[in-house]
């Protein structure tokens, strides 16, 4: 199909019955918190989500302690000035930047996207056309899949190709082989304290897993029911097969 080449990865949500490993979620959230956050925002998460069913699963105080490390622009006030205040599990994750203007002017030029839907909007890069969306979504693992190999996709340019000042070559970026993020990941860069191994690799799935579930945050409910309407409907169909067979019965 279109787009980059993009290797398929085991992940715990996939398929009808996926559910997401709650660790590597909080993992992930670690990544993003401690790597990401400096230049992508999230901004369509408030702190309260984290703590929702079929999310990370943090408890409601870390949700008000982690909150609370974030300061929050608010206001205007009832003297019409903005104000700063501590973050509240009502608030959305702030932006890294004050604006676009600012994010650019931090990134060469370039802006780092808001990653809040970033597995969505990158799930639909095998050249399914817009009406089989809903049938695409069987394969929505594509998104996180894209993201893991973005994230490890970075390596030296071979032989013969120039990459551009402030560009880094990746050939698993959706458009072209360069772009404006730097290898954002490194070995030993996030402290895990749950044994899980502290490489790139892991780190990678960790934060698209995290991503995932932003970009999803009702996937494990929307299976549940799917499932409950899928044995509904054989059941019924079942029933409504004997109904008519009964009633047809006395027809000779
Ligand atoms: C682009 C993820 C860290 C700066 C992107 C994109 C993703 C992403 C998914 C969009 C790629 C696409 O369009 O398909 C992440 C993740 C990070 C991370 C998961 C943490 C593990 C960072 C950091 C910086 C940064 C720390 C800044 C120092 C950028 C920039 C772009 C970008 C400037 C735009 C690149 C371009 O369009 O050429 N990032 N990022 N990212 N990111 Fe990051």
């Amino acid at each position: 199909g279109d787009g980059p080449h993009v290797e398929k990865q085991p992940w715990s949500f996939a398929g009808p019955f996926g559910q997401f490993d709650k660790p590597q979620v909080q993992r992930g959230f670690q990544v993003y918190k401690e790597v990401c956050s400096s230049c992508h925002g999230l901004s369509l998460v408030s702190f309260r989500n984290l703590a929702e069913a079929g999310g990370p699963g943090f408890s409601p105080d870390e949700v008000k302690a982690l909150a609370a490390e974030y300061t929050i622009e608010d206001g205007p006030d009832g003297e019409g000035e903005m104000f700063e205040r501590d973050g509240k599990p009502f608030d959305k994750f702030p932006s890294p930047f004050a604006n676009e203007q600012a994010a650019r002017a931090s990134n060469n030029g370039a802006y780092p996207p808001d990653l809040s839907l970033m597995a969505k909007a990158r799930a639909v890069t095998r050249g399914f056309p817009w009406f089989v969306l809903d049938i695409a979504t069987m394969y929505q693992e594509n998104g996180p899949d894209y993201l893991y190999g973005l994230l490890t996709g970075y390596h030296e340019a071979p032989e013969g190709v120039e990459v551009p000042e402030g560009q880094y070559y990746n050939p698993n970026f959706i458009s072209g082989t360069t772009l404006a993020m730097a290898p954002p990941l490194f070995d030993e860069a996030v402290e895990y304290t749950d044994g899980s191994p502290m490489t790139v690799d892991q780190y990678a799935r960790d934060v698209s897993a995290f991503l995932m579930w932003t970009a999803e945050p009702h996937l494990e409910a929307r299976k549940q029911i799917g499932f409950g309407v899928m044995a509904f409907l054989i059941l019924f169909a079942a029933l409504l097969y004997f109904t008519k067979r009964k009633i047809w019965s006395k027809v000779d």
